[in-house]
């Protein structure tokens, strides 16, 4: 049937184009806000990406949003490979923030104390700043009184990596990839480094770390997140029971670098076999716990080399929450968090005083380069160096 063309028709048809236009003005806008947002749809877990901030630069920090099916959410930014947000449910299902860092990017450009980032080349310290390779001595920055520490003044916590959201079957993946160049921060060869975080659906966030090198090198990777699992951010972490699987632990210097000893924890506020609350000896008159204002020490995992497997894990009872850590290295640097002063703000108020968040750091030994006793931390060119941490959180 033919429509005739009225005048009532005209007027309906014209106040269509006016709807159909003003439509699509109205989703460019919302395309233009969403510019940034690009999201990375699968089946179980959407990936979001946006952009966190900006480098002086102008370049753009990406932040990946990862989720599960059971709730939990971690953002990861492309600068430093940081963990800027990390959700947990506890008991009665409440997800909170259990991780310490900042809100938007310029906190963490203006200097803090590593909280969620990927270290390396070297996490932890190497004495002196020097250590030699095949007869060369290769001089790295004090960064630290006398010694070198995660890295140097610019280390892998603080550069731009190459960040790729995937979904796999075992969950959504953030890939993030880094090129060092020979030299940088003094160390030899140019090393290529890959870290993956997959979040499962079990509450697991997986990191493995991957790195080649085209010269004889040194290689100790590791994250750096300081954790307050009560997710009042701002508190003192005391009140937590850590687990740690470890016979004997390595004691440290004024410089707190190892002495190369192993020694004992049996008897010593040092024994984490059994679960024991952080508060509960951390001011015992103990000359190890002085030197590190509270703990920050390499504690020797009774697994060894080689394996992974559960080492330690960390309770908050009023909220239930557990987190549990897996790993294939041999050390585990539990810091906690002594030097934090109260200058820096915390998200969702107040600010991080001392002992407000603790490290569960996964390693090789500190100054393993100048101990020839310790695990070796060389890695070769046609090697492939790769370490794997679990971070797992429930509650009971
Ligand atoms: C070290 C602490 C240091 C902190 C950086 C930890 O890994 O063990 O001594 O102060 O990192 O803020």
């Amino acid at each position: 049937m033919m429509m005739r063309i009225t005048k009532p028709s005209i007027f309906y048809a014209v106040l269509l184009l006016v709807f159909i236009v003003t439509g699509c003005k109205q989703s460019k806008k919302e395309s233009h806000s969403e510019m940034e947002t690009v999201k990375t749809e699968s089946k179980q877990n959407p990936i979001e990406e946006t952009i966190f901030g900006e480098m002086p630069d102008g370049t753009k920090v990406k932040k990946f949003t990862l989720k599960n099916e059971a709730g939990m959410e971690v953002d990861v930014i492309t600068y430093g490979g940081i963990i800027t947000r990390w959700t947990a449910p506890d008991k009665n299902g409440l997800y909170e923030d259990v991780v310490l860092g900042f809100e938007s990017l310029e906190p963490y450009l203006d200097g803090n104390p590593y909280f969620g980032a990927l270290i390396g080349r070297y996490g932890n310290r190497i004495a002196n700043g020097e250590f030699a390779l095949e007869g060369k001595t290769y001089t790295l920055a004090k960064n630290d009184g006398d010694n070198h520490l995660h890295g140097g003044e610019k280390g892998f916590d603080k550069v731009l990596w190459n960040g790729v959201a995937k979904n796999t079957e075992e969950g959504a993946v953030i890939e993030l990839t880094y090129t060092s160049q020979d030299g940088e921060e003094g160390y030899p060869g140019k090393l290529d480094v890959k870290v993956t975080y997959t979040l499962t659906d079990n509450n697991e966030l997986d990191i493995q770390y991957e790195a080649v090198t085209d010269k004889p090198t040194v290689v100790n990777l590791t994250q750096h997140s300081y954790f307050n699992l009560s997710g009042q951010l701002s508190e003192q972490i005391l009140d937590h029971e850590i687990y740690l699987n470890a016979d004997t632990y390595l004691p440290v210097d004024g410089g707190l670098i190892p002495t190369g000893e192993l020694r004992p924890v049996a008897s010593t506020p040092f024994d984490f076999k059994e679960s024991k609350l952080i508060g509960k000896e951390i001011e015992a008159d103990n000359e190890q716990l002085k030197l590190g204002k509270g703990y920050d020490h390499c504690w020797v995992l009774n697994k060894g080399e080689e394996g992974f497997g559960m080492v330690a894990s960390a309770y908050h009872g009023e909220t239930g929450r557990f987190m549990e850590v897996y790993t294939n290295e041999p050390g585990m640097q539990f810091y906690s968090g002594n030097f934090l002063d109260g200058t820096l703000p915390a998200k969702g108020g107040g600010t991080y005083g001392q002992r407000s968040g603790f490290c569960l750091e996964t390693q090789h030994f500190p100054n393993s380069p100048n101990q020839a006793d310790f695990p070796s931390v060389r890695l070769n060119p046609g090697e492939t160096y790769t370490s794997r941490t679990m971070f797992k959180l429930s509650t009971k």
